[in-house]
């Protein structure tokens, strides 16, 4: 039987750092409140030059060189982003060009924060069919572009980033064991971008309703993120015969760290088997997992023959997990 394997990790953000102390000059908010509701402290923002697919190419270089892989060896490029440099051509297809990564079919996904977990799902079937070979998965987004900088209640909250995977297949008893994938479009108000699709295209009272900023009803989100993630993981780890004592990490979408203990105190995990690293980057959507779970290789938290579960929630609605034997 063969099975998807994430054979290497890559991340990237932007040098310029936010915090919340200049945060503070831009709107009515304080250090204390975005701590204590949110966890974060500072988010990395991008320069004038930057979009989604240059930060998307930084972090899946740096995949490539950690496999000893060149970009030739992929044969397919998905991109999870919902902040893509352009309607079209897809942000996977820009990548593909940069790269050089001339025998790669290229497309993008759009599941929001849940993006990255949705592509895992994708690629995982994609591998274990024998479909492709060899697959980079990127979750990529510039959310400071469509950041209403005035609105306290959402430009407190994301940053830039991105985080690639490179995919195999292995016949060895490892690598993506289960993936859950979910929806619900009649809550899709909850979070949106409404302005520059087919529904409200860029006109001048677009731009003057500020159609084209994330619009979010944060409790109510909060609310259902809580409910959904809990009831997520524990039914992963229910499917698949296994008590949450057995995973070793947690690598949960960092949009909230009140959502990331409530998940973390529904499996019964200590602190040591949660990664967090909200306080540094605030949530990027769907590239908040492949950038933790890069940093959780660099720092030694995701061990051989171990299980990780990695899980997310975003617009949409969506939400998925992957049960992950490393
Ligand atoms: O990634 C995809 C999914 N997204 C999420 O999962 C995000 C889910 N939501 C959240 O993380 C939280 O709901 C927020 C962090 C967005 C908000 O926290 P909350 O505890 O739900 O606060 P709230 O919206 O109930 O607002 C409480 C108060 C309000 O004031 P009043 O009406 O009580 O006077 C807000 O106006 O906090 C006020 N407030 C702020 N105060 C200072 C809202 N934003 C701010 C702010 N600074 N930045």
């Amino acid at each position: 039987m063969i099975r998807a394997s994430i054979i290497s990790t890559g991340s990237y953000v932007p040098d310029t750092v936010i915090t919340n102390n200049d945060l503070e000059r831009i709107v009515d908010t304080s250090d204390d409140w975005i701590v204590e509701r949110t966890g974060i402290r500072e988010r990395r923002i991008v320069d004038s030059s930057q979009a989604t697919s240059d930060l998307a190419c930084e972090a899946a270089r740096n995949a490539l060189k950690k496999a000893h892989l060149r970009p030739k060896d992929i044969d397919l490029i998905i991109v999870a982003t919902c902040t893509p440099d352009m309607a079209f051509p897809s942000t996977a297809c820009i990548v593909q060009d940069k790269l050089g990564a001339r025998h790669a079919a290229a497309f993008d996904i759009n599941a929001a924060c849940s993006g990255f977990v949705y592509g895992l799902h994708l690629v995982s079937s994609l591998i274990r069919s024998e479909a492709h070979k060899r697959i980079l998965l990127v979750g990529a987004e510039v959310l400071s572009r469509v950041t209403d900088w005035q609105d306290r209640t959402t430009c407190v909250l994301f940053g830039d980033g991105a985080g690639a995977v490179i995919v195999e297949g292995t016949r060895e008893k490892r690598g993506i064991i289960s993936t859950h994938i979910h929806s619900d479009g009649s809550l899709g108000d909850l979070i949106m971008l409404p302005g520059g699709g087919s529904r409200f295209s860029c006109s001048m009272e677009t731009i003057l309703k500020k159609l084209h900023f994330i619009k979010m009803k944060g409790n109510e989100t909060f609310k259902v993120a809580v409910r959904t993630l809990e009831e997520l993981a524990t039914r992963t780890m229910e499917e698949n015969n296994l008590d949450p004592s057995q995973l070793s990490l947690l690598i949960p979408h960092q949009a909230n760290i009140r959502i990331i203990q409530a998940t973390a105190r529904r499996l019964n995990l200590t602190e040591d088997k949660v990664f967090v690293n909200i306080e540094k980057y605030g949530n990027t959507s769907a590239a908040s997992i492949p950038i933790a779970l890069d940093e959780a290789i660099r720092a030694g938290r995701v061990i051989a023959g171990e299980y990780i579960l990695l899980e997310a929630f975003g617009g949409g609605l969506t939400w998925a997990s992957a049960l992950v034997k490393w």
